[in-house]
């Protein structure tokens, strides 16, 4: 699994992260619940699918419908993307067979949860969205940040 790592609480207003990609890692569809995501490429690429976010009312099929994809972006070095939930639902990974990659994101203002989305159906599902280590009360530089 692709590791994320906060960097900055930012008072309580949003989180910074790095997010570490090997070969191969991908998230699964999800939204950012009523925050704006800014994600910029630091090494490697990173590729986004954009999705339709699902409206289960107009779906015919009583098991579901397909996600439906709307575009598809490779983001280089320096590149830098936005999504709200305004936009859609997305995905992001690394498909790289051999190069990792390493992204910096800023959540404003921070989520706990957000919504995973199944590809086939549609269905959604909570998830907690966490992080693997707690960078934001180290000191940077000379001086304490605090
Ligand atoms: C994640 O936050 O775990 C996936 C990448 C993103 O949507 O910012």
């Amino acid at each position: 699994r692709y590791t994320r790592t906060l960097l900055d609480k930012g008072n309580g207003h949003y989180n910074l992260m790095i997010l570490c990609w090997n070969v191969g890692q991908e998230s699964p569809i999800h939204n950012h619940p009523n925050s704006h995501c800014f994600m910029k490429t630091l090494e490697g690429v990173v590729h986004e699918e954009l999705y339709k976010k699902p409206d289960m009312t107009s779906c015919q099929c009583s098991c579901g419908c397909k996600m439906k994809k709307i575009d598809d972006r490779d983001y280089a070095i320096d590149n830098v993307a936005l999504i709200t939930d305004k936009d859609g639902v997305h995905r992001v990974g690394n498909r790289s067979h051999v190069d990792k990659a390493v992204t910096l994101h800023l959540y404003s203002p921070p989520f706990t949860t957000c919504h995973k989305y199944d590809d086939d159906t549609s269905k959604e599902t909570e998830v907690p969205m966490g992080f693997d280590q707690d960078f934001s009360g180290r000191c940077c530089g000379t001086s304490c940040c605090s």
